[in-house]
C-alpha cells in the first residue's frame, strides 16, 4: 500500500472540476428514443445491432467479461479505442501541458513518447539495464515533483522480456505518482498479471488490450484496469461515445471465446519455439534475447542491410537498431508456420548472397 498517494493532489485542476458531458444513453437507453438526434428511418443497410442508435456509453456488459476474466471488479475497469486512447487520457488527466513530466524506461514502447509530445509533456529517460531490466534506485532518484507518471510495460516492446515482478512493486510502493504497468502481450507471457494488485495499490494502472493475444487488432479495443477512483476519471474524461458497437460485440464475443484464444497462444508459442531454434542454427545471428511474448529480437551484423534485404524479398521485420542497447537489433513478429519458414528461407539467403 502506498500511504502517501492522494490521488486530488494529482488529478490536474480542471479535471478535478470538470462537469463531463451527459449523453443521451445515460438516462434512457429504451422507450421511443427522440432523445439523441439519431436517424430513426435506420442505417441504408439491413444490420441487427440497432447501428442507427448511439453506442452504450460504459460498455457495461463488456466490462463485466473482461472483469470476471481477470479477476476484478466491473468498477476497475475502463474500455477505449486500443490502449492508446488509456495512454492519452491518462495524460490529459494527471499531466499539465508545459510543466509535468513522465518518466519511461527505454527501450520501450514509442507511444508514451508520442503522447507526451501532443499533450506538451516532458519526457525522463532512464534506460533498462543491457539484459533489459529496471534500474529501480536510478529510476525512482530520477522522479522530480513534476513527475507524475512511470510507464513500465511489461512484456516489453521491443524487446519481449518480463520485467522482474519485485522491481516493479518496488516502484510501485516508492513512488507518489501513477505508474502505468503496460501489459498489451500479459497472454503469452509465463509471469502472473497484475491485474489484481490495483485494489492494493491505488496508484497502479494496468494495461491490456484486445490487439495482440486475442487477434483483434482490427477493433481497436483496450483497456485499463485501476483502482475505481482512476477509472472514474477516465470515464469522465474519455468521448461519450467511445467504443462503438461493431467493436463491442467483437470483443464480446472475444471475452466469450476465451478457451478458442489460448488454443491460439499455445499454437503461436510452439510455433515461437520453433523459429528460436531455427534462427539458434543460422551463423550469423549473434545473438537472440529471450521474450516473454509474440515477437522476439536478434542480433546481425548490418542489421539495417539485412531488413532492407528481407523487405526486398517480401518479407517485413522491424529494424530496432536505433533504440538503445539494441545495436543492430530486427524485431520479428512470429506469424504462420508458411510466414515464419517463407522468413526463414529469406533470411537465410540473405546471408548466403552476402
Ligand atoms: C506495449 C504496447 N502497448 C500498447 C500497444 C497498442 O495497443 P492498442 O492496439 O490497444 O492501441 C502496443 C502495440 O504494439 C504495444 O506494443
Amino acid at each position: 500500500m502506498n500511504s502517501n498517494f492522494d490521488i486530488k493532489k494529482l488529478v490536474r485542476p480542471n479535471i478535478l472540476d470538470l462537469m463531463p458531458y451527459r449523453s443521451a444513453r445515460d438516462d434512457f437507453d429504451s422507450g421511443i428514443l427522440l432523445d439523441a438526434n439519431e436517424n430513426a428511418y435506420g442505417a441504408p443497410f439491413e444490420n441487427d445491432l440497432e447501428l442507427h442508435r448511439y453506442p452504450m456509453p460504459y460498455q457495461e456488459k463488456l466490462r463485466d467479461l473482461i472483469a470476471d476474466f481477470r479477476g476484478v471488479d466491473a468498477a476497475n475497469i475502463f474500455t477505449g479505442v486500443g490502449s492508446d486512447e488509456a495512454i492519452d487520457l491518462l495524460f490529459r488527466i494527471f499531466c499539465e501541458p508545459g510543466s509535468d513530466e513522465v518518466l519511461i524506461t527505454p527501450p520501450t514502447y514509442g507511444m508514451y513518447k508520442v503522447s507526451a509530445a501532443i499533450n506538451n509533456v516532458a519526457v525522463n529517460q532512464v534506460l533498462l539495464t543491457p539484459d533489459f531490466q529496471l534500474h529501480v534506485d536510478e529510476t525512482l532518484q530520477a522522479v522530480s515533483d513534476r513527475t507524475k507518471i512511470i510507464f513500465l510495460c511489461s512484456p516489453n516492446n521491443p524487446t519481449g522480456n518480463s520485467l522482474n515482478r519485485e522491481d516493479m512493486i518496488a516502484v510501485v510502493e516508492q513512488f507518489n505518482g501513477i505508474v502505468v504497468v503496460d501489459e498489451a502481450y500479459i497472454d503469452f507471457s509465463v509471469a502472473e498479471s497484475f491485474a489484481t494488485l490495483v485494489n492494493e495499490y491505488p496508484n497502479l494502472v494496468v494495461l491490456q488490450t484486445m490487439s495482440k493475444a486475442f487477434g483483434l487488432a482490427g477493433i481497436r479495443l483496450g483497456i485499463a484496469i485501476a483502482n475505481p477512483a482512476i477509472i472514474e476519471f477516465m470515464m469522465k474524461v474519455k468521448a461519450p461515445y467511445n467504443v462503438n458497437k461493431l467493436t463491442s460485440q467483437a470483443a464480446i464475443r472475444g471475452y466469450s471465446n476465451i478457451q478458442a484464444m489460448k488454443q491460439n497462444v499455445a499454437e503461436l508459442l510452439t510455433e515461437r519455439d520453433r523459429v528460436i531454434e531455427e534462427l539458434s542454427a543460422i551463423n550469423e545471428i549473434e545473438h537472440i534475447y529471450p521474450t516473454d511474448a509474440n515477437f522476439l529480437i536478434f542480433r546481425v551484423k548490418e542489421a539495417l542491410s539485412v531488413y532492407k534485404k528481407l523487405a526486398e524479398a517480401g518479407v517485413i521485420v522491424r529494424f530496432r537498431g536505433n533504440e538503445p542497447h539494441c545495436e543492430n537489433c530486427l524485431r520479428l513478429t512470429i506469424g504462420t508456420t508458411i510466414e515464419n519458414n517463407t522468413f526463414l528461407e529469406a533470411l537465410r539467403n540473405v546471408f548466403q548472397s552476402d
